[in-house]
């Protein structure tokens, strides 16, 4: 499955990765601000190499567990600003799931929230998921108030269950449905 490439919204473009967008996509990832809420450490050139070999992959998703990825770009701008993300995480469940990587740069100006509203488009339209997640640990209130502004709902809030980076961490699980999308 995957999108009628490249999307639209009113300030962005949302395409494939190419391999052209190293140095972008490195420059988001290498950050630590960016990766303080993460699994991962900043990425070295070669880590986002890798990295970028799998989003080019994700412009479409073959089977469960695959993501969809997408590089936002902002109009006439030219670079990434953005890595967006959506998991085809259950067939007979029709679930999916939704992660957003912004460049510090970049952030405070809607970018995530335009994005990933194009990418719940695609969620419930294209592929015709019956319901999308988000995770987030706790303290990342930019990450909280993109789910919340895209009208999803916490369901949870899993308290010290993931140990990550040296401290236990507590985790939101945010969803919304296909019909309170529409
Ligand atoms: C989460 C992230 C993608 C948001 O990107 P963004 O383009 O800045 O998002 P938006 O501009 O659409 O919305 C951000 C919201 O968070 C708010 N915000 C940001 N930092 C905040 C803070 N420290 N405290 C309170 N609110 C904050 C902004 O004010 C904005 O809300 P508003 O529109 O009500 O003013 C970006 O911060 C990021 O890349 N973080 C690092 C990676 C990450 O943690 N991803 C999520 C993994 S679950």
């Amino acid at each position: 499955m995957k999108p009628d490439w490249p999307l639209e919204t009113e300030r962005l473009v949302l395409r494939p990765f190419e391999p052209g967008d190293l140095a972008d996509l490195h420059r988001i990832h290498a950050d630590e601000t960016v990766t303080r809420y993460l699994y991962n450490e900043p990425r070295s050139l070669d880590e986002a190499r890798s990295l970028l070999d799998r989003k080019i992959a994700g412009a479409q998703v073959c089977a469960e567990e695959d993501w969809l990825s997408a590089a936002v770009i902002v109009r006439d701008g030219g670079h990434v600003v953005g890595d967006l993300a959506l998991q085809w995480v259950s067939e007979v469940h029709r679930t999916g799931e939704i992660g957003f990587v912004f460049d510090p740069a970049q952030q405070g100006r809607g970018y995530a929230t335009e994005a990933a509203r194009a990418f719940l488009g695609v969620a419930f339209g294209d592929f015709g998921f019956h319901r999308v997640v988000g995770r987030t640990e706790a303290r990342n209130t930019a990450s909280v108030r993109v789910l919340e502004k895209l009208g999803m709902r916490c369901e949870a809030h899993l308290v010290e269950n993931e140990w990550v980076k040296g401290e236990w961490q507590s985790e939101l699980v945010y969803a919304i449905l296909d019909r309170e999308w529409r």
